[in-house]
């Protein structure tokens, strides 16, 4: 592979910033690479390129519906290469067969799905990781992406393994898709908080959130991104019922990750994706 073009959706950032080192892995092994926004790139191309990225930000054991949609409008691959990147809060097994959907989508259109690669990287919801885990988390990705890169470059990716459990999980949590919607009408503005910025409703990624007559509305469209109720920075956004796990506020990745303490939520598996050399 010598052009590839990576199109990634980020939430709240995470993959976002994976997806950059990607980039300049991919550079410094001399491929040419274009980064593209799904949320604003209407028509996918892969026209002129010979390998294509998707990546995203795991929800609910999944591929999110924004991302597969989009995949369904790529062209005919025409044997073309693509693979997978993807971020995820934890590093649990039942994450495995995210990809699955969207490996189906791509095999469908005439791609050839050469793998994909899995970085964990700090919660956007559920728990907030200490400033510490998230330096951690961004050092074990800066360590691995030159060589994953290199693995995609060559075609060497391991081939892939969806267990049966994580197979049934994705399967039983696309229930979060209808779920992100319904409850995305119940997500409130606390006035007494707001400062008025606008900054959720310009960063929606699926124009879900209008300020009309004064007031906030949000509407039937959400895929539960995160980023209005993350990235507020007056946490002014309640998020319906999901409100008990809300995170808010961006995570400090330059602290020092040697501070990080693992936690008791799911420490053998935090544990042993850091000591592994290539997750
Ligand atoms: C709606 C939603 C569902 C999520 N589901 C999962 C999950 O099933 N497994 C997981 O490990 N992390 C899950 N996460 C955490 C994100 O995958 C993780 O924080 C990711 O790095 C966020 O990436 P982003 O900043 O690019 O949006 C979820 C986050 C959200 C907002
Ligand atoms: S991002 Fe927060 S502070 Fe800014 S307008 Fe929205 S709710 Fe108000
Ligand atoms: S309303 Fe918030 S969580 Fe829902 S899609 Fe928009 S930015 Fe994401």
């Amino acid at each position: 592979m010598q052009n590839i073009i990576i199109y990634y959706f980020s939430g709240t950032g995470n993959t976002k910033k994976i997806t950059e080192l990607f980039a300049e892995a991919f550079g410094a092994r001399g491929a040419k690479v274009t980064l593209r926004d799904i949320v604003s790139c209407e028509a996918p191309s892969v026209e002129g390129y010979d390998g294509v990225g998707i990546a995203y930000p795991v929800h609910g054991f999944n591929t999110p519906e924004i991302v597969t949609d989009f995949a369904k409008k790529l062209p005919c691959g025409d044997g073309k290469a693509l693979f997978a990147i993807k971020t995820s809060g934890e590093p649990l097994r039942l994450n495995d067969a995210s990809s699955l959907e969207l490996s189906r989508i791509a095999i469908s259109k005439g791609y050839r799905f050469t793998g994909e690669r899995h970085y964990v990287m700090p919660y956007n919801m559920v728990f907030r990781h200490s400033d510490a885990m998230a330096a951690k988390m961004l050092a074990t990705a800066k360590e691995r992406i030159p060589e994953d890169a290199r693995a995609i470059l060559n075609g060497s990716l391991p081939p892939l393994d969806y267990p049966l459990r994580a197979r049934i999980m994705t399967v039983l949590c696309k229930i979060e898709r209808p779920g992100m919607r319904l409850n995305g009408r119940l997500y409130r503005v606390d006035k007494d908080k707001c400062i008025g910025c606008m900054k959720c409703v310009r960063g929606c990624p699926v124009g879900n959130i209008k300020f009309e007559d004064g007031k906030f509305r949000f509407g039937g469209n959400c895929i539960g991104c995160a980023r209005c109720a993350f990235g507020c920075p007056a946490n002014a956004i309640t998020t319906g019922l999901l409100n008990p796990i809300k995170v808010n506020g961006a995570y400090n990745f330059n602290a020092d990750p040697d501070e990080a303490a693992i936690g008791a939520y799911c420490r053998k598996s935090y544990e042993k994706y850091f000591a592994d050399k290539s997750e």
